[in-house]
C-alpha cells in the first residue's frame, strides 16, 4: 500500500517549510529563469502537490498573465494556500489530487506550459516516478517543461553524510536568519526531518539524481539536466 503523508505533516511543514526548505530564495529564481517563457506571456502552469503556494506564488507574482493549476492531497493546505493567494484568485485554480492516482491528469487543459513540482516527487518510487514523467511529457504543449525541486537519494554513505551535514547547518543558519530563533530547528531535530539521518519514514522514496534525470531522458524530454544542488536538493527538470 503507498504510506501517505499525514496532515500533522501539513502543519509543521505550513509553520517551517521557509526553514527546512534549502536556499529557497535561491531556488525561486531558478525556477523563473527555467520556465520557457517571456515574463508577458499567457501560459498555463501545473505546480504538483503546491503544498503552502511559495512557488505557485512566485509564478503567478512574475507572470501577470499566467494561469497557474495548484494541486494538492491536503485540504488544509488547499483551504490555506487559497486564502494566503487570495489577491491572485482570478488566475488559480486550486485542485484536490492524489499523487498515486494518475485520474487528475485526464481532467487537465491541453495547453500546459510547464509542470512545477517542490518536496513532493519523492513519496513515489522510482518506477511510479519513470510511469509519471512519461505521463506529464505526453501532457505538455511543444517547447513545454518539468521543472522538479526534491529531496535526492545519496549514492553512497560518504554523499550521505555530507547531505545529512550540509541540510543540518543550513536549516540552522536559516532558523536563525529568518526566524531569530532556534526554535525551526530544533522541530527539524525532534521531528526527525533530515531524511539523510532518519531514511527509515515509508512515506519517502528518494530517488538518485542520476536515475532521474534517465528517467527523464526515457520518458522522451530533451535538455535534461539539474540546474541547482544543494544540501541534498536537487532542481532539476527536462525540456520537450
Ligand atoms: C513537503 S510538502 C511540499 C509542499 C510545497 N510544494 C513546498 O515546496 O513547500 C509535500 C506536499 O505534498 C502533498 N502530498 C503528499 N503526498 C501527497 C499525495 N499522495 N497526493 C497529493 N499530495 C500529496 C502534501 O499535502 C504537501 O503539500
Amino acid at each position: 500500500m503507498d504510506q501517505k503523508w499525514d496532515e500533522s505533516d501539513t502543519e509543521l511543514f505550513l509553520r517551517y517549510g521557509r526553514v527546512f526548505i534549502p536556499e529557497r530564495d535561491e531556488l525561486e529564481k531558478a525556477f523563473i529563469d527555467l520556465i520557457p517563457a517571456n515574463h508577458d506571456e499567457e501560459l498555463v502552469v501545473v505546480d504538483i502537490a503546491a503544498g503552502g503556494g511559495w512557488l505557485t506564488e512566485t509564478i503567478v507574482s512574475t507572470f501577470p498573465k499566467a494561469h497557474v493549476i495548484a494541486l494538492d492531497g491536503s485540504s488544509e493546505m488547499l483551504d490555506y494556500t487559497k486564502d494566503q493567494l487570495n489577491q491572485y484568485a482570478d488566475r488559480l485554480e486550486f485542485r484536490h489530487f492524489d499523487l498515486f492516482d494518475d485520474s487528475w491528469l485526464k481532467g487537465l487543459p491541453n495547453n500546459i506550459r510547464c509542470f512545477v513540482s517542490s518536496l513532493a516527487i519523492h513519496h513515489l518510487d522510482l518506477k511510479q516516478k519513470q510511469d509519471l514523467f512519461k505521463k506529464l511529457y505526453l501532457n505538455l504543449q511543444e517547447n513545454g517543461a518539468l521543472l522538479i525541486a526534491d529531496i535526492l537519494k545519496p549514492v553512497n554513505e560518504i554523499g550521505r553524510r555530507s547531505m545529512s551535514r550540509s541540510w543540518d547547518e543550513v536549516t540552522k543558519k536559516q532558523s536563525l536568519d529568518l526566524e531569530d530563533n532556534l526554535q525551526a530547528y530544533e522541530y527539524f531535530l525532534n521531528a526527525e526531518w533530515n531524511l539523510f539521518e532518519h531514511p527509515d519514514d515509508p512515506v519517502d522514496k528518494p530517488s538518485t539524481l542520476l536515475e532521474q534525470l534517465n528517467a527523464l531522458e526515457q520518458a522522451g524530454f530533451s535538455d535534461v539536466d539539474a540546474w541547482w544542488v544543494k544540501a541534498g536538493h536537487a532542481l532539476f527538470g527536462g525540456y520537450k
